[in-house]
């Protein structure tokens, strides 16, 4: 039922056009060295593993394969170590078509690198970080893009200085779209204000200062326990009252599936769907948040062309032509957050519940059958079975 609402949603909209905007994801991207043993080694043990492989790593460049994999066009921009593995990451970045054009390359410092220990009989999966002070991207960096060719931006908040100045500049070029639709209404309208996503993770309490700042925001599960919630519906209450109005929140939670809060403050649910057997759990979270990505994304375009008329809220509004009385009428729709003095309003009016609630179900079905795979490939296929059934 929720697969064949997808259909009708996004099944008759045109295949990609070579120049549709991509969803751009901006964070790190390291070398993953995964060693599958049966059980977790002893300490001070010998032991054999039973395979051994390299994969492309960093939260935001996994995000990047798994959009890429529901064939979403995305970039993936982060800065590379000129050094040992480049070909390696630059390689299989192209084997999965993701655009790395605009990834300032770095000499001097290695590449970032994972070992990742993951036992058969637990599943769990231990990984060990080594950064080699790679230097992060900068906000000149990041300046330079052209910002027309993205709809979405998707942060890994790592630096929070950084990634608050950059969105900034995406505030600018949101306002300044607004000015010249008004305008005109030749071509150049499909230029959709870019909505920005970020990903709250591990226990940093900075990265709180970039809620007033996103449209929607991912906490993980270790974040939500280091803010002291052992609940989704409880960190869902606690992250919103910082949040901007009209911000949805999305909480992934292992086996326990995944919650979410609309702009409007209703609250929607999943399940997990675990496969019959776990073969491999690392990336269960990027292929999580990027299906929830892929799937926003296309109704945010559904939406602005109309192509399926929907009689919710959401649809009245976007379908509003004067844009007067549509930031009047979110604004009486949804509660003000008076925590909070900077920023107008999220403008993520496609995100109802119907929507959102499709989005975590899909995005947990994906995820519980990435499960069952090594890696990620074979996502493509559960990506299309799962909106065609
Ligand atoms: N053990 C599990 N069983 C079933 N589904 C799972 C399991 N772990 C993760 N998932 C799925 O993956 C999604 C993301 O979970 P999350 O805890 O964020 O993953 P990660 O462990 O990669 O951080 C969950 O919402 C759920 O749908
Ligand atoms: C990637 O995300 C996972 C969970 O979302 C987190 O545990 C991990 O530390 C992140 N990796 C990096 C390099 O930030
Ligand atoms: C974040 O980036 C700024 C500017 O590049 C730098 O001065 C600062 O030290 C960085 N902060 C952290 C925590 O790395
Ligand atoms: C857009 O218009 C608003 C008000 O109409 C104005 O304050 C703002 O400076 C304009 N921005 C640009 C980039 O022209
Ligand atoms: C935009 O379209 C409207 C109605 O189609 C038309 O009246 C108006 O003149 C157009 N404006 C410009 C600048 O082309
Ligand atoms: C979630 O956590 C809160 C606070 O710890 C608790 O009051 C609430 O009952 C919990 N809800 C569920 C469904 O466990
Ligand atoms: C990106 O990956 C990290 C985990 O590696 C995940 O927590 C995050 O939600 C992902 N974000 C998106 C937008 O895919
Ligand atoms: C960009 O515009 C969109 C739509 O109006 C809005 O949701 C979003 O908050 C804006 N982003 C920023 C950074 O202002």
């Amino acid at each position: 039922m929720i697969s064949s609402f997808y259909e009708k949603i996004v099944g008759t909209s045109p295949p990609p056009e070579p120049n549709e905007p991509k969803i751009l994801c901006v964070g790190l991207i390291c070398l993953d060295i995964v060693q599958v043993c049966k059980t977790f080694p002893v300490e001070d043990s010998d032991q054999r593993c039973i395979e051994h492989r390299w994969q492309r790593g960093g939260n935001a460049s996994n995000n990047c394969t798994v959009l890429s994999l529901a064939k979403t066009p995305c970039e993936f921009m982060g800065t590379l170590s000129s050094e040992q593995h480049l070909s390696f990451l630059q390689d299989d970045m192209r084997k999965y078509k993701i655009n790395f054009a605009h990834c300032p390359m770095l000499e001097g410092a290695g590449c970032p690198t994972s070992t990742v220990i993951l036992s058969l009989t637990s599943g769990s999966r231990t990984i060990l970080h080594h950064n080699p002070s790679l230097p992060e991207l900068t906000f000149e960096d990041f300046a330079k893009l052209n910002l027309e060719e993205y709809c979405w931006i998707h942060f890994e908040g790592r630096n929070v200085t950084t990634v608050l100045s950059m969105i900034k500049h995406v505030e600018t070029y949101n306002n300044s779209l607004k000015n010249s639709t008004q305008n005109d209404n030749s071509t150049d309208s499909f230029h959709l204000p870019i909505t920005i996503s970020v990903e709250l993770e591990k226990s940093n309490e900075q990265l709180l200062d970039l809620l007033p700042y996103v449209d929607v925001a991912f906490v993980s599960r270790d974040f939500a326990l280091f803010r002291g919630c052992d609940n989704m519906s409880e960190t869902l209450r606690s992250i919103a009252q910082e949040a901007k109005s009209g911000a949805t929140i999305i909480c992934a939670w292992g086996d326990r599936g995944a919650m979410a809060r609309t702009p409007d403050g209703t609250i929607v649910q999943s399940p997990a769907f675990p496969p019959a057997k776990t073969i491999d759990s690392l990336g269960a979270g990027d292929t999580f948040a990027a299906a929830i990505l892929h799937y926003l994304n296309k109704i945010k375009f559904s939406s602005n062309k109309s192509v399926q008329p929907m009689k919710t809220l959401s649809e009245k509004l976007l379908h509003n032509e004067d844009p007067e009385t549509k930031s009047n009428e979110v604004k009486r729709e949804i509660k003000q957050n008076h925590n909070i003095e900077s920023l107008e309003q999220s403008h993520t009016e496609f995100i109802d519940s119907v929507v959102l609630q499709s989005a975590v179900t899909f995005a947990c079905r994906v995820a519980g059958a990435k499960l069952g795979l090594k890696g990620y490939d074979g996502l493509d296929k559960i990506f299309k079975e799962l909106q065609k059934v």
